[in-house]
């Protein structure tokens, strides 16, 4: 019974810890994501793609907005594949090929896409 206890213990601090510690990293992921989209030396997607976040400073609008993605890709999979390689869906596509091209890493997409996720 003791041991029982102890281990309840331990699962409920391990618990507690690693609640706030995943709820940081989601919001480290979304601003990494946000420095990523506006950044004119990383993803620059905001050249293309206006989205409805104040930071936005002299959006382009050669892509379609970033608006409603959770209903238009239910499936965040599909959503990071479009990210990943426009050109799967578009082969004249002008987006550049954003992780078959090495743009940016795959922890950068990640966290792009989650910051997309948003809006
Ligand atoms: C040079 C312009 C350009 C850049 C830079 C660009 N895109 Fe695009 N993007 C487009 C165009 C144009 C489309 C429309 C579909 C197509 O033609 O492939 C598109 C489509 C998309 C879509 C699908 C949109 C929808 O409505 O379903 C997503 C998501 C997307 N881009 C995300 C990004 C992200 C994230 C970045 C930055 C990492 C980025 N794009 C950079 C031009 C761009």
């Amino acid at each position: 019974m003791r041991r029982l206890t102890a281990l309840i213990c331990v699962a409920t601090a391990v618990t507690a810890v690693s609640g706030p510690v995943a709820a940081a990293s989601q919001e480290e992921m979304i601003e990494l994501g946000r420095a990523v989209y506006h950044d004119k030396t990383r993803g620059n997607c905001i050249s293309c793609h206006n989205i409805n976040d104040p930071v936005a400073n002299l959006p382009g609008n050669q892509g379609p907005m970033m608006v409603a993605m959770k209903q238009r890709y239910p499936d965040k999979r599909k959503l990071r594949a479009q990210v990943w390689d426009a050109t799967v869906a578009n082969p004249l596509s002008i987006m550049p090929p954003i992780g078959k091209h090495w743009i940016l890493s795959e922890e950068e997409i990640d966290a792009v896409v989650e910051y997309i996720y948003q809006y």
